[in-house]
């Protein structure tokens, strides 16, 4: 039997420094592993964290679902609130995990599909008539907003605009030190939760426009004995909208930042986008794109998200001791599962962007962006199916370049985007 051994340790107390350190080194926890191993335990601002990385240990970790519950900073606590499913645990979790998953079933992707493609159509239209370089990341964030807010919730577009500039103030404190203290961003950030709050109880409490989702979601709202314009579900929509953009618009930003630094992928991808058709059927539009007929756009994002995963780890809080490939980690210690070092840690070109390892089933990393186990990411198939359609319809009606003098350099918190939002004029 092999010897289980006992947990390393970074022996920070405060945690200040370790913390400091965190938010500003992206090799934060690579260097940590390679010094300690693939399980270590530090501090982060009086928090002991347990930090893993490898196929072994997460797997060890997600095997064991009654042994864990979910977990989230408390900034990201205090602004989803305590109704949010993402703070929730054991039944009530499921309940309500029940009850959005019915947004993102394949029926619901099939119907959100046209809207998506005319929000699409509409940005093209934008681009045609801008006479001036413009930040392709805004328009990104612009568009994940969009497609949460329009084609799911079925906000109209001065709800929708409404919700847009609290939505920014809100987000932007999501990873924050949580003291309000006056004019702090996490202060602005709970007045902003408040406004957002009371703007989605104005809305829900609206009869249904017949658009977007949310008529997918009575049913299920009954069964789980959840009101339907209750603070309740209002939470439930806050997260959604906070999971479903700032993510999305990561992935894209950083997707579309390889391509056009990078002329020879981005003419590796458009000799795959010349066989496609666009705009897509409205029946096909939510398949059309998928790996089966465009399995380079697929390896692209499937690299996007191993070098610059838009969310850098996920979370969990052991209930009792566990073992993560061959370390004892004890009771109610907090776990990160670090994905940007555990998507590196292997053998070969690992520290090169080459989408094509995906190509010939040459990557054996088990790549997990979306998270895992009972709470993996409950809008996976609606965000590839957002960046497959806004990569196909972009690439197909215009050639980009970016501006020179600019930074392009990733910021990394709350999710890896181009420092200067990746200024581009249209190729003439
Ligand atoms: C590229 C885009 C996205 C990425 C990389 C991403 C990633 C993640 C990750 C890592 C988690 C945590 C999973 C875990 O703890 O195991 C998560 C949870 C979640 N995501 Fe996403 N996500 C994306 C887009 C979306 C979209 C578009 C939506 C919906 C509109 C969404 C809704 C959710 C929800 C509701 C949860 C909480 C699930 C739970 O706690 O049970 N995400 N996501």
């Amino acid at each position: 039997m092999t010897k289980l051994l006992p947990l390393p340790n970074t022996g920070a107390l405060t945690g200040i420094l370790e913390a400091l350190a965190f938010f500003r080194d992206p090799s934060f926890a690579k260097k940590r592993f390679d010094r300690l191993g693939n399980v270590f335990e530090t501090s982060m601002l009086g928090q002991p964290m347990v930090f893993i990385q490898g196929d072994k240990a997460i797997a060890d970790l997600l095997a064991q679902p009654e042994a864990i519950e979910g977990w989230w900073p408390e900034s990201v606590q205090q602004l989803l609130g305590s109704h949010s499913l993402a703070n929730r645990n054991g039944a009530p979790h499921k309940a309500r995990r029940k009850v959005i998953a019915q947004l993102f079933s394949s029926s619901a992707l099939q119907r959100y599909s046209s809207g998506i493609v005319n929000l699409i159509d509409e940005l093209s239209k934008e681009i045609r008539t801008s006479k001036t370089p413009f930040p392709l990341a805004e328009k990104m964030r612009r568009f994940a907003f969009s497609v949460i807010a329009t084609t799911v919730l079925g906000l109209k577009g001065n709800d929708r605009d409404k919700l847009f500039t609290d939505f920014e103030i809100w987000s932007k404190a999501l990873f924050s030190i949580p003291i309000p203290l006056p004019g702090s961003p996490f202060a602005k950030a709970l007045k902003a939760r408040k406004r957002l709050l009371e703007k989605l109880q104005v809305i829900l409490s609206q009869p249904l426009n017949g658009k977007g989702g949310l008529d997918l979601l009575a049913g299920g709202l009954d069964e789980a004995g959840i009101p339907f314009a209750d603070e309740d579900l209002g939470e439930q929509l806050l997260l959604l909208l906070f999971a479903g953009y700032e993510t999305t618009a990561s992935a894209l930003s950083c997707l579309m930042r390889e391509l056009l630094l990078n002329r020879h992928l981005e003419t590796w991808l458009r000799e795959e986008i010349d066989t496609l058709d666009w705009p897509p059927t409205p029946e096909q539009a939510h398949m059309v794109y998928d790996p089966a007929n465009a399995p380079r756009l697929d390896a692209l994002v499937k690299e996007v998200m191993r070098c610059t995963p838009p969310v850098g780890g996920f979370f969990r809080r052991t209930k009792k001791a566990l073992v993560l490939d061959n370390i004892v980690v004890p009771n109610n210690r907090v776990v990160q599962v670090a994905l940007i070092a555990s998507n590196r840690h292997g053998i070969g070109d690992l520290d090169i962007f080459r989408p094509q390892r995906h190509l010939d089933n040459e990557c054996s990393l088990n790549l997990m962006p979306f998270g895992g186990g009972e709470r993996v990411c409950l809008g996976k198939s609606l965000a590839e199916l957002e960046i497959r359609l806004m990569v196909i319809g972009l690439f197909s009606n215009w050639q980009l370049e970016v501006i020179p003098d600019q930074d392009f350099a990733l910021r990394q918190v709350p999710s890896p985007s181009p420092r200067d939002g990746l200024l581009v004029k249209v190729k003439v």
